[in-house]
């Protein structure tokens, strides 16, 4: 059985991992995984045993092979489900099938969520504060709602000092590694960024709460053990760090300019603004919509203190791309934005209006009007977008640290 080549591996002494590593996903509900992703299940082994969170439906096979290599499952006591989403708790009715645990631990919103999802009864609800003893150990639990589930909730084991963070603190990101100080970290600070960008950016007030609260919560956290991507060590303060600046979005000199275009017309405007922003110092990244996913755009958009967008008008509306794109990001709430919109059109023109709405509608502020040409833009044009980019960039370079 090829089931029996997989190992859990060891975290701390009595905590294993028994997760799994999806290295060929490339699209996590609409989010563009190019590194892939792992989904981390954890087993501890105490006077009691218990196993945090599962995996995905496909990969219980792998998670149970994990448990198996230490421990019989039928061993297992509890089950902690951190969060109810089907990348964590897709595997949880076969988890507790083969494990037939006295408990199954949830909030009390994740006990309502298992139930619909999975008509899953007698789940035990905790929250903040409640904790359950596992003879040497105890776990607690903290509810970090929203974060990003209603449901979300992440546990202390006390005896080896790990925290079971689910979402929070993680990336998708496949890797051999366990650990984060295995791996690069330009990579780690990439996807980190790109994570908390398209999942957790909505609720990046919340997080900064948390952030906040952390060191009041008294834990002695030695072990940071999210659900996706590795786990951390040493160094806890890097990726708290990483999260703090990505939930912050103070302003920075960097700015996005993300275009579609039919006839080119839009790209050489897009190009003509980046010479502007770049020539007032500006770090820029210029991306087309065609070979940019709404993620990848998205990523750029929270660490970038201008955001861009141009596009033609095609039958009276913004090109769908472009609409597409500004529906997605505007979902996200980015936080602290100089918004610029232009584009093409060729008889009516309503494209570069509705980019315009669509940045005001997401707080973003606007202080050059929507630039927009008839069918190509002509030298004059091109130097006017050129010089509203060296404007614009003055602007922001006013409002960096
Ligand atoms: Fe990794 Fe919100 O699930």
């Amino acid at each position: 059985m090829i089931e029996s080549s997989y190992s859990a591996v060891p975290v701390s002494p009595n905590v294993w991992w028994v997760g799994a590593r999806d290295w060929n996903v490339r699209n996590f509900h609409g989010y563009e995984t190019n590194r892939g992703s792992s989904y981390n299940a954890f087993l501890v082994i105490d006077d009691k045993v218990i196993v945090i969170d599962a995996v995905k439906a496909p990969f219980m096979p792998e998670m149970l092979a994990r448990i198996r290599s230490v421990i019989d499952p039928g061993k297992v006591d509890y089950i902690i489900s951190n969060h109810a989403e089907p990348d964590h708790s897709g595997g949880l009715p076969e988890l507790i099938a083969a494990t037939s645990p006295e408990k199954v631990f949830a909030s009390g919103t994740g006990a309502k969520t298992l139930a619909a999802y999975y008509d899953l009864a007698g789940i035990t609800p905790v929250k903040t504060g409640d904790s359950v003893s596992l003879g040497q150990g105890t776990v607690s639990f903290v509810d970090t709602k929203m974060l990003h589930w209603p449901d979300s909730m992440v546990s202390f084991y006390d005896r080896d000092k790990v925290l079971f963070s689910q979402d929070a603190f993680g990336m998708h990101l496949a890797a051999s590694r366990l650990w984060a100080d295995e791996c690069d970290p330009a990579i780690l600070d990439y996807e980190a960024r790109k994570y908390i960008a398209n999942i957790l950016n909505l609720q990046a007030d919340r997080l900064i709460s948390l952030l906040d609260a952390l060191p009041g919560l008294d834990l002695d956290i030695k072990i940071i053990a999210p659900d996706h991507g590795p786990l951390w060590r040493r160094d806890l303060d890097k990726i708290i760090g990483i999260y703090r600046s990505a939930a912050e979005q103070k302003p920075c000199r960097r700015a996005l300019v993300a275009y579609s275009t039919m006839w080119h017309a839009t790209e050489k405007l897009a190009r003509a603004l980046t010479e502007g922003l770049v020539s007032a110092g500006i770090e820029v990244e210029l991306r087309d919509l065609d070979v940019n996913d709404r993620s990848a755009v998205m990523t750029e958009v929270a660490r970038s203190g201008i955001v861009a967008f141009g596009a033609p008008t095609m039958n009276n509306q913004m090109f769908p791309k472009m609409a597409d794109v500004l529906t997605y990001v505007k979902g996200l709430r980015p936080k602290n934005k100089i918004g610029f919109a232009f584009g093409s059109y060729g008889w009516s023109g309503e494209g570069g209006k509705q980019i315009a709405s669509e940045l005001e509608a997401m707080g973003a502020e606007q202080p050059e009007a929507a630039f927009q040409v008839k069918y190509m833009p002509s030298e004059e044009d091109l130097l006017k977008i050129k010089e509203i980019g060296q404007k614009l960039g003055a602007v922001l370079a006013g409002r960096c640290e």
